[in-house]
């Protein structure tokens, strides 16, 4: 027996702890995990001496735009940030311009994101005005079906009771999990000054919302994923409310990490829903990340933007920052620092994100598992926004202090990245669009 890839003598988790392996890779699946001297003959080997290997991140919230946001970022670009990130799957939010309502549009952007990907990418779709217009030839093609209470895909439409339980029954009905931004303000709130927009998304705000889907979930019984939790408060209402996998819930780095007071008020490179909290808001998420807790997994919710639109006061600002290239490096710092076990890291970015949107082949470094993973160099180096791939560049991380380095990704078998390079043609690794098995 023999494989086609060994990447030899890295350093895994096994049973929690570090240990020296072997990981041998036929085809585009983990072909086993081999004590030193045990391995399989290789048509291709890897010395991975003082390297990690590691599952690469399955990344459930991303906005990788193109179609009329190619400025912004496109799936060329976008999957060479989570390539280089260390994220080897991505879900592609359906808010982009025109926003994923219909078959052409879903259509249009598989067809890109087939041609220039690095990484597998998977997609949502909204829900359009009228509930009962749902193209349900959409199914086969998502993995989750996304709603945004407080900024609707389509003009004028109303979080109401009615219509959060006729979204959660939709999603229901097709076996999808029904992801939401909790947040209940008003679209016209008027927001004149810097401080109106901390007021308008405030934790009672987000409270607010999640309460709504919490309630709509009593009766209507589907299953609920809520995105970027950021409020102590809102993790405690997640916790109270429930008691099996039907209720999930994921935290962004920056929510974890960085509080708004640490930002000057007039600029909008810290700019994003929902907004930065505080340090005590990260000691309970922090808290509420463990096993069967509030919060199941973690995830970038990188938001590119163009920097006109992150560099203007902060009133006029767009929200969102990119993180498909710091979440891996800043979540490995947290284990490299001990404030993060490795069963931790491991479940939250990698193995529970890929169940939750019923990815069941991916996010676990074992035989049989999708051939997805990262090699990870433990060193110390700062994050500079300027070495992204990525087309957003302003990241409120710049200059922040990492430990962990992804030096090689591969992905379905191939490697694509490797030592700051790219060396596939896109389109050639990973699949588009992912489906559920
Ligand atoms: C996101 C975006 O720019 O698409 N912005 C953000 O601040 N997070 C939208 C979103 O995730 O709500
Ligand atoms: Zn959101
Ligand atoms: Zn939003
Ligand atoms: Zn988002």
């Amino acid at each position: 027996m023999s494989v086609d890839l060994l990447l030899n003598d890295a350093t895994v988790v096994v049973g929690g702890r570090e240990e020296v392996r072997s990981i041998g890779v036929k085809s585009d699946k983990i072909e086993g995990i081999y004590p030193i001297g045990q391995e399989p003959s290789a048509n291709r080997v890897i010395d991975c001496s003082n390297l990690y290997v590691l599952p690469g991140m399955v990344d459930i919230h991303v906005h990788l735009r193109d179609l009329e946001q190619e400025a912004q970022e496109d799936y060329r670009t976008g999957t060479m940030a989570a390539a280089a990130g260390g994220v080897t799957t991505v879900l592609d939010m359906p808010n982009s311009v025109p926003p994923v309502l219909s078959r052409d549009v879903l259509d249009k952007k598989i067809a890109n994101a087939e041609l220039n990907r690095y990484v597998n990418v998977g997609f949502y779709a909204g829900i359009p005005k009228r509930v009962e217009d749902f193209d349900e030839t959409l199914v086969p093609d998502i993995l989750g079906l996304k709603v945004y209470p407080h900024a609707p895909l389509t003009e004028g439409t109303k979080y109401t009771r009615r219509r959060i339980e006729d979204c959660l029954a939709l999603a229901k009905q097709h076996g999808l999990p029904l992801m939401f931004h909790p947040d209940s303000s008003n679209k016209n709130a008027p927001i004149l000054t810097i401080q109106d927009h901390f007021v308008v998304h405030d934790c009672d705000s987000e409270c607010e919302s999640l309460k709504r889907f919490i309630d709509a979930k009593r009766r209507i019984d589907g299953r609920i994923h809520v995105c970027h939790v950021s409020c102590a408060s809102a993790a405690r209402l997640i916790a109270q409310s429930r008691a099996e996998d039907s209720l999930t819930a994921e935290v962004t780095p920056h929510h974890l990490l960085l509080s708004g007071d640490q930002f000057p008020n007039n600029d909008g490179v810290a700019k994003m829903l929902p907004p930065l909290r505080s340090p005590y808001d990260h000691q309970v998420l922090r808290q509420m990340l463990c096993d069967k807790c509030a919060i199941d997994c973690v995830a970038s919710d990188h938001a590119p933007h163009t920097e006109e639109k992150k560099r203007a006061e902060f009133l006029k600002a767009a929200s969102g920052i990119p993180g498909l290239e710091t979440t891996v490096p800043l979540l490995l710092t947290q284990v490299f620092d001990g404030r993060l076990s490795w069963v931790d890291y491991l479940r939250v970015c990698c193995s529970v994100p890929a169940e939750i949107v019923g990815l069941s082949d991916k996010g676990v470094l074992a035989k049989g598992y999708d051939a997805d993973i990262i090699v990870v160099s433990r060193e110390e180096y700062r994050i500079r926004g300027d070495r992204f791939f990525s087309k957003a560049k302003i990241t409120p991380f710049e200059g922040y202090r990492v430990l962990a380095r992804p030096v090689m990704t591969i992905v379905g078998g191939e490697i694509v990245f490797s030592h700051g390079r790219f060396v596939i043609e896109a389109g050639r690794a990973g699949r588009v669009p992912l489906r559920k098995r």
